[in-house]
């Protein structure tokens, strides 16, 4: 089995991170160590090594443009800039980075408004027709393994191995911090019975695994995402993936955990982008 496409949601206001949202996406904030990397290249880059070839963004307009700067042709103005201050070498090599990640790259707009984690993959839908699996993982924070291997590509053999339908990965979290998160229930062996979303203290466990965006999905999972978008909310409500989730085991359907090695870095508020900031510049990379 092979998963070829990731869906990477990426259209969150950002309002934690405001007023820098207002003029760079979420998934582009740096993270600083020894270079400047936006979140959004190490997610990409864990795609790539996981064998990913096809990455659609579900995005606001100037996150694609965002995107499409970043990981498609440099901006003229900028690449003659710098042939003039004779820093060709950094172009060449620039050039040379964008043209040898091998990836297709799409964009879906989302419209502006309250939709919830369960919208995105459902504006994705018909661009995965005939896909029997793929990934949909969050672009605002990402995994991190110091010796640069994939979390992902790790996640993919674990589906391969587990006979269940999907994959979710789990993150082993302090008690104190089980109420910001889906809380997973797990069973002995090792599948998902539900998720707990943001429970009260008094729900949560005392060793938490919680979820963190990640999944490799079949595409049983479709009818019931198109059912939750179907779904009358009401104002301001949001339909949420983790519903979707909980009603495909009630139905029988099996999810795995693969609860990560590397770290989680959140990169949607300036505490968790400075401490993947400091964690990276602490911890860099063995492989580079
Ligand atoms: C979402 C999910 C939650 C998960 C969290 C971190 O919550 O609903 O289950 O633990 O992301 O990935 P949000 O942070 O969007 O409120």
């Amino acid at each position: 089995m092979s998963i070829k496409t990731a869906i990477i949601p990426v259209a969150g206001a950002g309002t934690r991170l405001f007023p820098s949202t207002t003029a760079l996406e979420k998934c582009m904030m740096p993270i600083y160590s020894k270079d400047a990397r936006p979140i959004i290249d190490y997610v990409v880059e864990d795609c790539i090594k996981a064998g990913i070839k096809r990455l659609i963004f579900v995005t606001s307009e100037k996150g694609q443009s965002q995107l499409q700067n970043y990981f498609e042709d440099i901006d003229k103005n900028l690449a003659s800039l710098l042939i003039e201050l004779d820093r060709t070498d950094k172009l060449e090599e620039e050039q040379e980075r964008r043209r040898s990640l091998e990836l297709k790259f799409e964009y879906i707009v989302q419209p502006i408004g309250h939709y919830g984690t369960a919208y995105p993959p459902s504006l994705a839908r018909e661009s995965l027709e005939g896909e029997n699996q793929f990934a949909l993982l969050s672009g605002d924070d990402f995994v991190y393994r110091q010796d640069g291997s994939s979390e992902l590509l790790q996640a993919i053999k674990l589906l391969e191995t587990a006979g269940t339908n999907h994959v979710i990965m789990g993150n082993p979290v302090d008690k104190d911090q089980g109420t910001k998160y889906g809380v997973l229930q797990i069973n002995e062996d090792g599948k998902l019975i539900t998720i707990d979303e943001k429970p009260p203290a008094s729900r949560v466990p005392d060793k938490p695994v919680v979820n963190i965006g990640r999944y490799l999905l079949s595409s049983q999972i479709w009818p019931l995402i198109e059912k939750e978008m179907s779904r009358n909310l009401g104002r301001g409500k949001e339909h949420f993936i983790t519903d979707v989730i909980n009603r495909a085991i009630e139905l029988g359907q099996t999810f795995q955990v693969h609860q990560i090695q590397g770290v989680y870095m959140d990169g949607g508020t300036s505490e968790g982008l400075l401490t993947a900031s400091n964690y990276i510049t602490n911890n860099p990379r063995i492989d580079r």
